[in-house]
């Protein structure tokens, strides 16, 4: 069997499509995605992953009495099925540092924007690009990296840049960094397949084809 993939979205999917796109045009060789995880009862993401023909379950936050036993149930659900990557895509809940703990060096996420910079709690969605808008900056773009107990702040593993251009708004940019998204994500979640990622400290180094 192969490497069994989570992937957590609240929102609208595109990044899950991507990697669904991805999985099966076969480039995560013998691994699969086989659940669909999501906060938010109508996230377009649940449909997506339903199309795909993969388990795609609401887990409402209402029915737990804190954030510790929501992760605890979100972790039993991913543990029964042998899970052993999870991938962030538009996922808006803080992870528990148990649930991080529990799962190091096996969740990704993907950040639309340059990190370290741009990033921490509140930077998400257009909070992200409007920030980088108002800083001025003439660069941004995306990032996977990998879950640490921190917001944002594990080891790096692709990032890919993109201009901020003079007349951007937040939608416009944001648009010319999910194009990127679409393009690493996948990328790194092979490469994680492939088992081609050697963490040492902060730094990922991405190992050649064997
Ligand atoms: C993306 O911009 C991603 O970087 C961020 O949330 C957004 C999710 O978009 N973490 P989608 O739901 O994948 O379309």
């Amino acid at each position: 069997m192969g490497i069994q993939i989570a992937v957590l979205a609240s929102g609208g999917g595109s990044n899950l499509q991507a990697l669904l796109d991805a999985w099966r045009s076969r480039q995560f060789g013998e691994a699969e995605i086989v659940l669909v995880v999501s906060d938010k009862p109508g996230a377009r993401a649940l449909e997506r992953g339903r199309a795909a023909g993969v388990t795609s379950i609401y887990l409402d936050p209402a029915g737990f009495s804190s954030r510790e036993a929501y992760d605890r149930e979100l972790a039993g659900q991913l543990s029964r099925r042998d899970i052993s990557l999870v991938c962030l895509a538009g996922y808006l809940r803080i992870l528990t540092p148990e649930f991080t703990r529990l799962f190091a060096l096996r969740i990704l996420n993907i950040h639309p924007a340059l990190l370290p910079a741009f990033g921490g709690p509140g930077m998400f969605g257009s909070h992200v690009h409007d920030a980088v808008i108002v800083s001025g900056a003439k660069y941004s773009g995306c990032t996977v990296h990998f879950v640490d107990e921190g917001t944002d702040t594990g080891p790096i593993v692709l990032q890919s840049m993109v201009p901020v251009m003079d007349h951007d708004t937040p939608k416009t940019l944001a648009e010319r960094v999910l194009v990127e998204e679409h393009r690493i994500y996948p990328r790194a979640v092979a490469l994680f397949c492939e088992n081609r990622l050697q963490v040492q400290g902060k730094r990922v180094r991405i190992l050649e084809k064997a």
